[in-house]
């Protein structure tokens, strides 16, 4: 498999320098992601936190989009949505993820045009992944075109990652910056009525969300 083009990539981020993509570990995603890992990658009250950030702004009955999906989506156990369709690297996290109703393998950073029709879902999130993106942009626009109007997009984050896949601006900054960061992300890709949220217990993981709503598809 090829890598992704040299960074800077066709679409990449104004104003940023031409390396703020790359990673420590260049090898493809697919090679990292190979082994399940069958873990939780946050502790339980930065999944609370993220479960009642869902609870709050995903309505019942809608079609979700989980991408950078794995073996859990933190979705409120009580409540049955649509459908809920996971992107991620490795199948064997996917279809152990009891909420996932439709599985798919893709690498994003090979390939981020998602493999579906306009206004497919009804709200996007991406949960403590998104550090991992080196064709943001692209990738946002997909979710934009995917989504419906004023449909909600989640994007939630902590400190911890995995360093070697992590983007090069990513392990730069930290905390609020990383809102500020995923932020100028949703707004390049045309998202509106962005809203920020922060967990930030004394002891244990912090957690962050962007929120912002789709845009209107202009006309053709
Ligand atoms: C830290 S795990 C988080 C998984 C899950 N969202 C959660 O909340 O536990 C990072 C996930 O990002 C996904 N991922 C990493 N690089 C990716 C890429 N290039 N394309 C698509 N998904 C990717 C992997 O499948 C992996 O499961």
């Amino acid at each position: 498999m090829s890598q992704p083009a040299e960074p800077p990539y066709p679409e990449q981020f104004p104003g940023l320098p031409a390396n703020a993509f790359t990673k420590f570990d260049p090898a493809p995603d697919a090679e990292f992601y190979i082994q399940p890992r069958l873990v939780n990658h946050i502790d339980d009250g930065a999944i609370a936190a993220v479960i009642s950030i869902y609870r709050e702004l995903l309505p019942p009955d809608c079609e979700i989009l989980d991408l950078m999906s794995s073996w859990v989506s933190h979705l409120p156990p009580d409540i049955t949505y649509r459908g809920v369709t996971g992107l991620g690297m490795n199948v064997e996290e996917l279809a152990a993820n009891p909420r996932l109703t439709r599985r798919i393998v893709q690498d994003l950073n090979q390939n981020p045009v998602l493999p579906w029709e306009n206004d497919e879902f009804d709200a996007a999130a991406i949960c403590v992944s998104v550090q991992y993106l080196q064709r943001p942009i692209e990738v946002f626009k997909e979710i934009a075109r995917v989504l419906r109007p004023d449909s909600t997009f989640i994007v939630c984050f902590s400190n911890r990652c995995f360093p070697t896949k992590a983007v090069a601006i990513w392990r730069a900054l930290q905390g609020h910056q990383h809102q500020q960061l995923v932020a100028a992300y949703m707004q390049s890709a045309g998202f509106q009525n962005l809203t920020t949220r922060s967990f930030a217990p004394e002891n244990g993981d912090p957690l962050w969300a962007v929120i912002g709503l789709a845009p209107a598809k202009s006309p053709a």
